[in-house]
């Protein structure tokens, strides 16, 4: 399933993410806070439980957040700057790193780190990363979190093309894709047009 969050804000903060001219520090900050209003999104299935407490004034039954603990996995390098937007709103959730980057040339992605919370398996797993372009690194990083024990998967993204949601939803139906916007398409070198360039390099200045 696809869920395409269209609120003004998140439209807003991705169309200044998108302008050639904003600088990485702008870029880095709006992509963290796109990231949060996401979460607000997908997380909105979350469990609750009335738990006792008292205010001030009376005691009571308050929902809080119950279930299956979480789990924030980058994709790295980019899903980064998501998963630290993300754990200012979940602080207690665990936090995994998933190293792979694309070939220039062929455009399949390559292994070269991971690292995931022990019990990945009793987690809900929020995939983080901003780019799904030809979908090949979301769903390499997929099977690889399945591979690992992980049941409940959901792939957050800022921005998609149509091709890359395609793939990931004929491999793994039964993950739900979050994002900000499904462009038009991609270019001869797998970039989404329009796009908003190469989110690692805006990032972390280095291009
Ligand atoms: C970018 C992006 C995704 C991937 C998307 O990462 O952050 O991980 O490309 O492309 P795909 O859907 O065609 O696989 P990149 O490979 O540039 O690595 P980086 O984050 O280290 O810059
Ligand atoms: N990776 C990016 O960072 N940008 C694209 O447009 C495609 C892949």
């Amino acid at each position: 399933m696809l869920t395409v969050v269209t609120h003004p804000l998140i439209q807003h903060k991705l169309s200044i993410m998108r302008n050639v001219t904003t600088g990485a520090k702008e870029f880095r900050e709006l992509a963290s806070e796109i990231s949060m209003l996401l979460a607000y999104e997908a997380m909105r299935d979350l469990d609750v439980t009335p738990t006792p407490l008292q205010t001030p004034l009376e005691h009571g039954e308050f929902p809080m957040l119950s279930g299956k603990k979480l789990a924030l996995v980058a994709i790295l390098r980019a899903g980064l700057v998501m998963t630290d937007g993300i754990t200012q709103l979940v602080p207690a959730a665990k936090v995994g790193h998933i190293g792979l980057y694309r070939d220039p040339q062929t455009l399949q992605p390559v292994a070269y780190y991971n690292k995931l919370p022990a019990d990945i398996a009793e987690r809900r797993v929020f995939l983080t990363d901003p780019m799904l372009a030809t979908g090949g690194s979301a769903s390499a990083a997929i099977r690889f979190l399945k591979d690992a024990g992980a049941q409940t998967i959901k792939l957050m993204c800022i921005l998609a093309a149509p091709e890359g949601v395609a793939v990931v939803e004929a491999d793994h139906p039964d993950v739900e894709i979050v994002v900000a916007a499904v462009d038009e398409r991609l270019n001869d070198h797998g970039y989404i047009v329009p796009g908003l360039g190469d989110a690692g390099d805006r990032i972390y200045g280095t291009k």
